[in-house]
Order: structure tokens, then C-alpha cells, then sequence
């Protein structure tokens, strides 16, 4: 995983101006010593100084930082630690910052470190002051902390997305019967809905996952400092309230150092990554067997054989697990054995985030498109639904409901199984294994009944099996659990857009 790859961070020049070679000794941050810029030559990283750098990366929390740089200046101001005035000053600053863009920063080790220099060249040395009582420690942990939200929030809207398509189809298949397999053998008929729902069912604990996960992510590390906190009088819950958080990570060194919640992200993208594989592979089987047409929108051709039409967004959205996967690996090896408290390889482990959240987002969306554009052949699947003895089982079923034991009732059958499957196979069988005719035990009507399977799927009507009556229950709860998770993305949603504004009418107060 490289850090310049970011969904919306285009690779910045910056941090690579030299194409990735060492640069030698820098001698200036961008501005003029007489205008009282500060100067870090001293420990600039010399030849190494491309490799110490995050800032292209760090476009993806340029926006984060500027947002985390304000709530720290309000609360300087509000606390009397830096005066009025210069907390005007810098929040001006940092708005003129913001028009020029993650590009437009000045040359720096991060972004945190570009934006204070930026604030610096525009207002005098003064602008140092937004600095106090902070340290990049825990300002980085909050702005990835910050962003993150936001990203979360995307890929639980993804899950929602895909979750409402797969209830689309269960909604218009409940009674469409298609074959169900195991080891992928024709196992039982089943119902398309039955199908989507088992999906639902998957997704929505994935949901959960990530709502989870937000919860953990949603805290503020700000104020932490370097990981021993300040000696200034400085309030952290009004800087966690002013950025929209849930409440503060107590503990400054635990604050500053901890990055559990990238990994319980990651893990959580990464397993609904997981279910999104088994998803696209059972849509690529069915395909394969003409069960499903997917949509063109959906599908690639061949560059040699024009007849192709292949399900190649789902073999990618496949894939995608594999990348998530690794991610949890990298991460989880970067993060292992590491000592407490701040220390730099930290900085490697938050860009697995971006690209897990960005792979695995995407991934859901083109899932939930693809599952609603398709179109389900319902004569194929009732063809095949009875293929392979499917309906044994219920045959099985049926004598063991007239007394035989299910042992000896699934030995008949079996025996029925290797000469057809049919009513005379098992009439053969019964004569064979239990030494009786068939109608001793069953009615030859219940017997054929048993063996069509839009029947056996009917009969089947325990708690959550494919019975059109079970499909409508589960349906139900779906429907239910759908709504309650989409009103908890709104009001995250709503939690932040709020912070968000009234930040805005606080600065405005200064600028
Ligand atoms: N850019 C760093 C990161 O992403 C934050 C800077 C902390 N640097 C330091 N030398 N303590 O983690």
C-alpha cells in the first residue's frame, strides 16, 4: 500500500519534488527570517527528508486539520490563553488557507506542519501562537479521527444502499424458485428472496460493525499534547464539542498514541469486504449459468471474442477482499509491539485506512448496483430447481413425519436417489429397504407433492426458511432493522454537519 493513493488526494508534487530521490540540506520552510518565520533546518530530516514526509498524503486531512486548528484557537481565545486579536488573526488565516488549497501549502513535513507555516507567513510570528498547548501528536490523531468519521459514515451508507437492493429483489422473487446448493452440489430448492435475505442478513451485522466502530472513532484525542498533556488551563471537552465529537480519550497518552480504532475500522470494512466476496461469486456462478443476466452498466466485453459478456465489476468487487484483508494485516503488523507513546510509524498505518475505507466503500456501491440492475431468468431457475433429487429431503421429511425414523427414512431415499429420484425409484427403494410398499407409509399424493419443488419450498415454512409466509416475516425485520439504521446515519450525519456549522458561526465571531 503506497500513502499517495488516496480517493480524493490526486498525488500532490510536493512531497516528491525530486522524484522521490533525497534532497539534500533544506535551507527554508517557505519564508523569509526577517518576517519572523519559524525555522526548522535544525532537525529537517536532510537527505531523508522525502521519506519523513506525509504532507501528500495528508491532502485527505487538509480540510480535517483546518477544521481541528480552529476549535483549538476558539478554545485558546475562550480560555484566555491566546488574546482575542490573534486568534482573529489566525482564524482569518486559516480561511485564506483553506481558498488556496492542500496545493497551495507551503513546503513541510505534514500538513500540520504547512499550515502552521502558512499561518505564520501571512500574519508574523504571532501565528505560532496556534501552537500552544498542542503538539502534532495529538493534533494528527484527532484530524484522522475527524475525517475518518465522515468516511465511516460513506461506507455504512453503502451498506444501506446495498442492503435495500438485495430487499428489492426479495421483494419482487419471494416466490421465484431458483436451486440452492452446498458444497456446490444442488442441495435444496430455495426461493431468489430467501437468497437476498440470507445476504440481508450478512450486510446488516456488517452495518452494525461499522456503526460500532464509528462510535470508538467519534472521541477526541485533542489536548493530549505530545501524550503528557499542558501545563495550560486548556478545555478539551469544549474543543471535542466544537468538533462534533462524542466525547474526549480521557487519557493523554492513550489519546495521542492509540490507533486501535484504525484497526477496528479496517477490520469491520474488512470483513463486510468478506461477505461482498461470497455475494459476487454466488452472482458469478449464476451468471455462469444463465440464472441471472447482469446488467451491460455492469458487465465487460472481450477486446478479442465479441460475443463475451463478462461479470467483471464482480470479480473486481470480489477482489477487493483480498485488499482489505492485507490491510488489516499491514496495519495490525505496523501497530504490533509498538511502544507507548507517539511514535513515527504511526504515520505508515493510517494510509491502510484510506485505501481500505475507499476499496471497500466503492466495492459496496457497484455490489448494490449490480444486484439491482440484474434480471433473474425465471424459467432457467425453475428448470433447475429440481435438478439432482433437490427435493430428497423433503421426501425424507415426509415419511419421517408417518412414523419412520429420519435415519432409516434418508437411507430409502438415498437408495430412490442412485435410480432417479423419482416416484417410482423411491416406491423401488421402500420395497428394497424397508420391505413394505410405499403407500403403507404415505399417501402417493403427498408423495409427489414432496417432490415438486415450488412444493418443497411452500413446506418449508420454519422460522426464516424459504416459505413464501417465512420470507414475509423476514422481510418484515429487514424493513425494520433498514429504517433504524438509516435514521442512525442521519442523525450522525446531522451530528457533524451541526458541529460543523456552529464552528463556522464561532470563527466567524473573530475573523
Ligand atoms: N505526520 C505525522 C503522522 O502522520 C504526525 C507528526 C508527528 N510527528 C512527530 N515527529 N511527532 O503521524
Amino acid at each position: 500500500m503506497t500513502e499517495e493513493s488516496t480517493r480524493d488526494g490526486e498525488r500532490s508534487s510536493r512531497s516528491r519534488s525530486d522524484g522521490g530521490a533525497f534532497d539534500p540540506v533544506i535551507a527554508t520552510d517557505g519564508g523569509s527570517p526577517d518576517e519572523g518565520v519559524v525555522r526548522r533546518d535544525r532537525f529537517s530530516g536532510g537527505p531523508a527528508r522525502s521519506f519523513l514526509s506525509s504532507l501528500a498524503a495528508d491532502e485527505r486531512i487538509f480540510e480535517a486539520d483546518l477544521e481541528v486548528d480552529r476549535a483549538h484557537v476558539l478554545m485558546l481565545a475562550e480560555q484566555g490563553i491566546v488574546d482575542d486579536e490573534t486568534a482573529g488573526a489566525i482564524l482569518t488565516a486559516l480561511d485564506a488557507i483553506e481558498v488556496d488549497g492542500h496545493d497551495g501549502l507551503p513546503d513541510g513535513e505534514d500538513v500540520h506542519e504547512a499550515i502552521e507555516t502558512a499561518v505564520i507567513e501571512r500574519i508574523g510570528e504571532d501565528g505560532g501562537k496556534m501552537h500552544t498547548a498542542r503538539s502534532r501528536n495529538d493534533e494528527v490523531a484527532t484530524c484522522i479521527r475527524y475525517r475518518l468519521r465522515e468516511d465511516v459514515l460513506e461506507a455504512i451508507e453503502s451498506t444501506l444502499a446495498l442492503r435495500e437492493s438485495l430487499l428489492e429483489v426479495a421483494e419482487e422473487h419471494e416466490e421465484t424458485i431458483m436451486p440452492g446448493y452446498t458444497h456446490l452440489q444442488p442441495a435444496q430448492p430455495t426461493t431468489v428472496a430467501h437468497w437476498a435475505l440470507s445476504y440481508e442478513g450478512a450486510v446488516r451485522r456488517d452495518t452494525a460493525r461499522l456503526l460500532e466502530a464509528y462510535d470508538r472513532v467519534n472521541e477526541s484525542p485533542l489536548g493530549g499534547a505530545a501524550f503528557a498533556g499542558t501545563t495550560f488551563d486548556i478545555d478539551r471537552e469544549r474543543t471535542a464539542e466544537l468538533l462534533g465529537f462524542e466525547g474526549v480519550v480521557e487519557n493523554s497518552m492513550d489519546a495521542s498514541s492509540s490507533r486501535d480504532f484504525l484497526l477496528e475500522t479496517v477490520q469491520a470494512l474488512s470483513t463486510h469486504a468478506t461477505t461482498l466476496s461470497g455475494l459476487a461469486e454466488d452472482v458469478i456462478i449464476f451468471a455462469n449459468r444463465g440464472f441471472v443476466d447482469l446488467s451491460d452498466d455492469y458487465s465487460s466485453t472481450s477486446s478479442i471474442m465479441p460475443q463475451k459478456k463478462n461479470p467483471d465489476t464482480l470479480e473486481l468487487v470480489r477482489a477487493v477482499a483480498g485488499d482489505a484483508a492485507g490491510a488489516v494485516q499491514g496495519l495490525t503488523t505496523t501497530l504490533k509491539g509498538l511502544p507507548r507513546a507517539y511514535n513515527r510509524d504511526l504515520q505508515r498505518a493510517t494510509t491502510h485506512a484510506w485505501e481500505t475505507v475507499d476499496a471497500v466503500t466503492e466495492a459496496s456501491e457497484v455490489a448494490a448496483g449490480a444486484v439491482a440492475t440484474a434480471d433473474w431468468n425465471e424459467d432457467v431457475l425453475a428448470a433447475e430447481a429440481g435438478e439432482g433429487f433437490s427435493t430428497a429431503t423433503g421426501v425424507a421429511d415426509l415419511l419421517a413425519a408417518n412414523g419412520l425414523p429420519f435415519r432409516t427414512a434418508h437411507e430409502m431415499v438415498a437408495v430412490a436417489a442412485e435410480t432417479g429420484g423419482d416416484y417410482d425409484a423411491l416406491a423401488a427403494a421402500a420395497e428394497e429397504v424397508l420391505e413394505e410398499p410405499l403407500e403403507s407409509y404415505v399417501e402417493p399424493a403427498a408423495v409427489e407433492e414432496a417432490l415438486d419443488p415450488a412444493e418443497s419450498v411452500a413446506s418449508r415454512n420454519s422460522q426464516g426458511g424459504p416459505a413464501p409466509d417465512a420470507v414475509g416475516d423476514q422481510l418484515e425485520s429487514a424493513r425494520e432493522a433498514l429504517a433504524e439504521d438509516e435514521t442512525a446515519l442521519t442523525e450522525a450525519d446531522d451530528v457533524l454537519e451541526n458541529a460543523h456549522q456552529q464552528l463556522r458561526s464561532e470563527v466567524n465571531d473573530y475573523v
